[in-house]
């Protein structure tokens, strides 16, 4: 066991956890932050998608010891402060379905919308590349993101 200190949407928290434990579990199961969620647990659904220092990353398979000293920011970070505008975008365009892979979705898209506000097409989908949707929700997906890169993007 270690004790590492996390710095999750701006408050940092002590955790004594072996340094290896996945970010996602620490988020999920020690701080209860439950937004985040579980898919396949090796990298490569994209359901547990958070920021670290306004990254999109994995949080399954980033150890917990790789996110001391950063900034982690999950879904619940991101809508602070009111609605994120991706979120609201959501909402008006009916994004989700099942709902589960949305949480890693919106994650990805507001890490793309950060470093480009008007994102083509392409540039959404290969920014997007490694979030799955089962419910095959990708166009609703896509029409949310512009609908928010045309409302100002990465509040
Ligand atoms: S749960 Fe992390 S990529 Fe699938
Ligand atoms: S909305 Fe069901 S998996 Fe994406």
């Amino acid at each position: 066991m270690a004790e590492i200190t996390l710095r999750v949407n701006g408050k940092d928290n002590k955790v004594d956890v072996p340094s290896e434990t996945p970010l996602l579990w620490v988020l999920r199961d020690t701080l209860e932050l439950t937004g985040t969620k579980f898919g396949c647990g090796a990298g490569l659904c994209g359901a547990c998608t958070v920021h670290l220092d306004g990254n999109a990353a994995r949080s399954c398979s980033t150890p917990v010891s790789q996110a001391a000293g950063k900034s982690v920011t999950t879904i619940e970070g991101l809508g602070a402060g009111g609605l994120h505008v991706l979120q609201q975008a959501w909402i008006d365009e009916e994004v989700p379905q099942c709902g589960y892979c949305q949480t890693g979705q919106i994650m990805s898209a507001a890490a793309l919308l950060a470093k480009t506000p008007n994102p083509t097409d392409e540039q959404i989908n290969q920014a997007m590349n490694g979030n799955l949707c089962r419910c095959g929700t990708y166009e609703r997906i896509r029409k949310a993101i512009h609908r928010a890169a045309a409302e100002g993007g990465s509040r």
